[in-house]
């Protein structure tokens, strides 16, 4: 293969290097990352496969192929430079089975040529970091240390039922509230984490927030999470998934008791989750918790559309621009070509201070919707977006967090709560 990259130095070696033997560890030596994981190489070339081992230190295991690799190393936490030869098909295929059935598998893939095609191959086949040649030691260092991290937070699957604490099912359905907008950026994530942390503090029961923005979710920034599992585990069990599973699986935002299942690491898995599993997966979660949140990403795909059917309420967040105005009012008329009840519906008009120099009352009267929070523009929200500490915590006097607690109390009992009606009524008559 070393031959093949045509030129040694496009793969940082050259002709002198020293190509010694090879550096296959016997099974059972120990060759681990400081953290717990093994470290190993594979590539069909002896020369390629030495040349990535000398880079990585010493007691790096080889092996020429992922097939090879695996049967040496079975489950367990293991961290896997792929050089150049593995971005064929059949090792690309093993790589992604044993990256789906154990967490604890993280690989980083090495070519000498990065094109497109076999970037989105990689990422798709769960391959976390793709590093082209020449090769920057410090680099491969970096993210080789970067994916053993990533891999010493995760924790085994929950293995089946009663593996935890039971979890309280009262028959009652929680409410699913859904946070969307038809403009990117127009404060989504900022909304849905801010009322899921209000919701939390406030209620008896527990309060969970899903990231529904599959591709791009940053809930778990937002929140300065470190998730043990996504919304990718909960769906790849979905058929033996119970509470107690659902439970075991969500990350707790400590200072208010949240729950939360953050989107996927990489965006490749969202193309595997259809709308159908994940209104399987709202609906399990409804069972046990009184409000269950989700963050949606701004555009009108399977996942949206089967979660806005299956949301009991729905916040429709829009800047305060006319651009954003636009979008809201194309946004409504596609819902109401759905046939969702208008009376599902609450406007959050977000930025919405006199700076902007729209009119409130002229925006909710084109709109025929009257808002039911005026959320303002304040630095405090990029400054706790970047903190990962919500406004309602890190600066709960502030116009922005009164808003939030507000749109929150129309969801809590005995609060000015917001009726459902049985009637379907729907949009403009
Ligand atoms: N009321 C506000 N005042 C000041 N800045 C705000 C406000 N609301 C949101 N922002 C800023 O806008 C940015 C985008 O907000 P957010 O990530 O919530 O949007 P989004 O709708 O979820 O975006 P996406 O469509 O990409 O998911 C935030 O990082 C935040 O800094
Ligand atoms: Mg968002």
């Amino acid at each position: 293969m070393i031959e093949e990259l045509n030129d040694f130095s496009s793969f940082g070696l050259d002709e002198h290097s020293s190509v010694g033997s090879d550096t296959a560890v016997a099974p059972g030596v120990d060759t681990r990352l400081p953290n717990g994981a093994a470290l190993a190489v594979v590539d069909a070339d002896q020369a390629v496969r030495d040349y990535l081992a000398n880079q990585l230190g010493e007691g790096v295991a080889a092996a020429a192929s992922m097939a090879e690799l695996e049967t040496r190393f079975g489950m367990g936490p293991i961290v896997v430079v792929l050089g150049p030869s593995c971005a064929a098909p059949s090792d690309l295929a093993v790589v992604e089975r044993w990256t789906r059935t154990n967490p604890e598998v993280g690989s980083i893939l090495v070519t000498s040529e990065l094109t497109t095609t076999l970037l989105q191959t990689a990422l798709r086949a769960g391959v976390k970091d793709v590093i082209s040649a020449p090769i920057d030691q410090i680099q491969l260092i970096d993210t080789v240390g970067r994916v053993a991290e990533g891999l010493s937070v995760a924790k085994p699957m929950p293995s089946g039922p009663g593996e935890s604490e039971s979890i309280e099912v009262d028959g009652t359905e929680g409410r699913i509230i859904s946070v969307f907008s038809t403009k990117g950026g127009s404060g989504k994530s900022v909304t849905a984490t801010n009322l899921a942390v209000a919701l939390a503090r406030r209620s008896d029961k527990p309060v969970v927030l899903i990231d529904a923005h599959l591709q791009f979710g940053d809930v778990a920034v937002m929140l300065k999470l470190q998730p043990q599992h996504t919304v990718v585990d909960a769906i790849s069990q979905l058929d033996r998934l119970d509470v107690t599973m659902a439970h075991d699986l969500m990350t707790v935002h400590e200072e208010s008791g949240l729950m939360v299942l953050p989107a996927p690491l990489e965006p490749a898995f969202a193309d595997q989750i259809s709308g159908a599993q994940m209104v399987q997966l709202v609906h399990l979660v409804r069972s046990f918790a009184g409000h269950v949140v989700l963050d949606m990403p701004a555009f009108f795909i399977d996942v949206v559309l089967s979660l806005l059917e299956a949301s009991d309420d729905i916040i429709l967040v829009a800047g305060l621009d006319i651009p954003n105005i636009k979008n809201v009012k194309l946004g409504l008329s596609t819902l109401a070509l759905l046939d969702i009840p208008r009376e599902k519906l609450h406007l959050v008009l977000n930025r919405a201070d006199s700076k902007v120099k729209l009119d409130v009352g002229e925006v909710e009267k084109t709109l025929q919707i009257q808002a039911a929070a005026h959320v303002p523009s304040d630095v405090t929200v990029p400054i706790s977006v970047n903190k990962g500490s919500p406004v309602v915590i890190s600066s709960a006097k502030s116009g922005v967090a009164r808003a939030f607690e507000q749109l929150a109390g129309r969801f809590l009992d005995g609060a000015a709560a917001v009726e459902k009606t049985s009637t379907r009524r729907k949009f403009f008559g």
